[in-house]
């Protein structure tokens, strides 16, 4: 009897499966039944998303939970692909923008999902100088240097290694970028874990190390819509950031160095408001690092997004001093995204966890250089949640 193709796929993915539970971390029998410990079911499986141009095979990895809660991460970026977020009725959307195959993503990507390095917003000028010597960037937003230039870590593949605990199922990326890399000094080991936790958040982790003194900001570029990726845009949502200070910046978007109290400006968001309600008196929209409120390197509540239609709500929490809240305004309406919906402007919000932009050239910024013996750690926390 001929198999049917049907059949022959569910095959392929239980083999799959089976490899990777064999291949984990954590002891075999553990691995095979994710029920084992008590804990509610997760799974994790891995697929071929598509190929480079050169050949290579991308992956993307599926970690699910038991509450309706899925994310897919490929090895091209460590980019986050889909993230699906049940709302008040359980009904589960996919929250964030991006595309359905590896091409979209290769062909016009505004940093959808991506994990951006070796220093994420921008640098004035492409250029810094440390211990007395000037070091040059790619420059590639007109004469600055924006989220590590012409192929940063958006752009590069990472080895994945997928691994399952107690209450999370998750992937470890791993990349090497190498002494001189975009103008970079230095060879700098980096990975990121991305957890997905039984009581749905979605957890980040960086860590690097480097054998030269270099600046390093990284960041997650998630652009993210409440209502479902590609349904409306982002103005009704309701959004707090927990900082009282901003950094006002110049018509490039580089800092100007002052540190503003938000208080009595429309980026006053100590309280929640409408992303809309003031946004036509910022020129551009908003495109803003803000100053957390918060003790140095403390875990701590970031910012909380409420859409009141699907009930959903994001929490950031994050070990970084800064976040940068950008309202999609560059979006245009001319990239068509997943399941063919097109994104005009508006239609995605990001909020990156971060050190300040610019910070190689503001002194007065807490610092971002990254010394030889020590370890670069930062965490962040995507938590997500329900009002009837
Ligand atoms: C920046 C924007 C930029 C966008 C996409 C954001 O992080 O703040 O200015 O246009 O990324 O590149």
């Amino acid at each position: 009897m001929v198999t049917k193709p049907h059949s022959l796929v569910c095959l392929l993915s239980s083999l799959i499966t089976l490899f990777l539970a064999l291949s984990c971390s954590s002891p075999p029998e553990e691995n095979l039944s994710l029920k084992s410990s008590g804990g509610p079911a997760m799974s994790l499986t891995k697929e071929i998303f598509g190929y480079l141009p050169e050949g290579q095979a991308i992956e993307i990895y599926t970690l699910a939970n038991s509450q309706g809660m899925k994310a897919k991460i490929m090895t091209y970026g460590a980019t986050l692909v889909a993230l699906e977020v049940p709302d008040k009725n359980g009904v589960s959307e996919d929250i964030t923008l991006g595309h359905d195959h590896l091409e979209g993503y290769l062909k016009a990507s505004p940093y959808f999902g991506a994990t951006v390095g070796r220093y994420a917003n921008r640098i004035a000028q492409a250029q810094f100088q440390l211990n007395g010597q000037t070091y040059h960037l790619a420059a590639n937003d007109g004469p600055n240097h924006l989220h590590g230039g012409l192929k940063g870590f958006d752009k590069v593949i990472w080895q994945a290694t997928p691994v399952k605990e107690k209450d999370w199922v998750g992937v470890h990326f791993s990349y090497f970028s190498p002494d001189g890399e975009e103008g970079y000094p230095g060879n700098l080991k980096v990975t990121v874990t991305y957890q997905l936790t039984s009581d749905n958040q979605l957890k980040i982790l960086y860590e690097a190390e480097t054998d030269k003194p270099t600046p390093i900001n990284l960041t997650h570029h998630s652009y993210f819509n409440l209502h479902g990726q590609g349904k409306g845009n982002i103005l009704d949502h309701l959004l707090m950031i927990n900082a009282d200070y901003f950094t006002p910046v110049d018509k490039q978007l580089i800092p100007t160095g002052e540190i503003k109290l938000v208080k009595g400006t429309p980026w006053d968001f100590t309280s929640p408001h409408p992303i809309g309600q003031r946004i036509q008196e910022v020129p551009g929209g908003y495109d803003h690092n803000y100053v957390l409120n918060k003790e140095e390197g403390e875990l701590s509540l970031a910012a909380r997004v409420f859409e009141p239609q699907s009930g959903r709500i994001m929490e950031i929490y994050t070990t970084e001093p800064g976040l940068q809240f950008y309202s999609g305004n560059f979006l245009d309406g001319s990239i068509t995204g997943k399941a063919g919906r097109v994104y005009p402007k508006h239609s995605g919000f990001c909020l990156e966890p971060q050190h300040f932009p610019n910070s190689p050239n503001q002194p007065n910024f807490p610092s971002t250089i990254l010394q030889p013996g020590e370890k670069y750690k930062s965490q962040t926390i995507f938590k997500f949640s329900v009002q009837k």
